[in-house]
């Protein structure tokens, strides 16, 4: 894999490609978008960062252009060159100036920074939103290695997917299972540590309708790269459609391949790792799978949900994500066709 490549043979030819990589991909497909905020908390972060780069050029132009001018100006190869410059050590004056100059610009920059950080902080009042005044609140847990979603007031588990409704304040919850993970989609603003044995808050919104990829921020094992997430904001009535479809109960009567498959998954040891509502799968250690044909993805918002996938994924989940929690359990191809059956039935 070329990204494995990349961040495994640090140097300047790579560092340069990856950053390159970094500027020519960003804001499309597949790589979490930075610089085009979506959410007014991303907005404000996005403005202080303008803020504090322009502020920082400004220095560093000061500063450098003194540098060079000085370098310049007293280089002993200059032809004219005027000598030594004045000596000016112990000049109070002088020392006050470029003590106190620095600490009203960082005086500034933490003020500015505070003042950000208190508003994104706190629930946005603008956006009160419309399932009322009370937020919509979403339980976001880190696990090695993909998030699960919950939503206390509407019963709803789910993983990798997180749907929120477009202009309403979200209270994200961020937990973890096991590790300390962080939980960040960057064009909705905002990064949280979801620390095992506490609750962090995040306000989120979204203004416009879309998907918004997100990313573990924090190292947490060997699939950390692979520990993704998406966002998925619509309109009031595409979410209320999705909050229905959640909670409604697996398709009971299944008939054929997709029967054949739950037979095989009630049976197996599927059930020691996941559930599905409305059956005796009940394993809280792999993702909850009640609605898993409802989702895009899979295996921590890394591979699309399709057949082939879902098959490369029960041949050998190890092969495809090294180290992650599911072994490989030798199924044979019949039982891997009738398991996809059964999968794509959970709607
Ligand atoms: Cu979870 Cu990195």
């Amino acid at each position: 894999m070329p990204h494995n490549n990349v961040l495994r043979q640090p140097g300047t030819k790579n560092l340069f490609t990856a950053l390159s990589l970094l500027v020519l991909t960003a804001g499309c497909a597949g790589v979490p978008a930075v610089f085009t905020p979506a959410s007014n908390n991303a907005v404000q972060t996005t403005r202080l960062i303008g803020l504090v780069f322009i502020i920082a050029a400004v220095v560093f132009v000061v500063v450098e252009g003194f540098l060079v001018f000085t370098v310049l100006r007293y280089s002993q190869k200059r032809k004219n060159t005027p000598g030594l410059p004045p000596q000016i050590e112990g000049n109070r004056r002088l020392e006050i100036i470029w003590t106190a100059v620095p600490a009203v610009v960082l005086a500034v920059v933490f003020i500015i920074s505070v003042g950000t950080l208190r508003s994104v902080s706190s629930q946005p009042e603008a956006l009160a939103g419309i399932l009322g005044p009370k937020p919509l609140v979403v339980k976001a847990i880190g696990h090695q290695w993909y998030w699960e979603f919950q939503y206390p007031d509407q019963k709803i588990i789910t993983a990798d997917e997180m749907h929120i409704p477009v202009g309403t304040s979200i209270q994200v919850e961020v937990e973890s299972v096991d590790v300390v993970h962080s939980f960040w989609v960057p064009i909705l603003g905002g990064k949280m540590d979801a620390v095992p044995g506490t609750t962090n808050i995040l306000w989120m919104s979204a203004n416009e309708p879309g998907t918004y990829l997100g990313q573990c921020a924090e190292f947490c094992g060997v699939e950390h790269a692979k520990m993704r997430l998406e966002v998925i904001a619509e309109s009031k009535d595409q979410f209320d459609a999705w909050v229905t479809l959640q909670q409604a109960p697996m398709a009971a009567n299944l008939t054929g391949d997709a029967a054949k498959g739950e037979q095989i998954f009630l049976s197996g040891s599927c059930t020691a790792c996941h559930t599905i509502s409305g059956t005796t799968a009940k394993g809280k250690v792999g993702p909850d799978l009640t609605h898993f044909a409802s989702r895009q993805t899979f295996a921590g918002a890394t591979m699309d949900n399709t057949p082939d996938n879902i098959v490369k994924w029960l041949a050998d989940p190890q092969a495809v994500k090294p180290g992650n929690l599911m072994p490989n359990l030798n199924l044979s191809d019949s039982d891997i066709r009738l398991l996809l059956a059964f999968l794509q039935s959970l709607k």
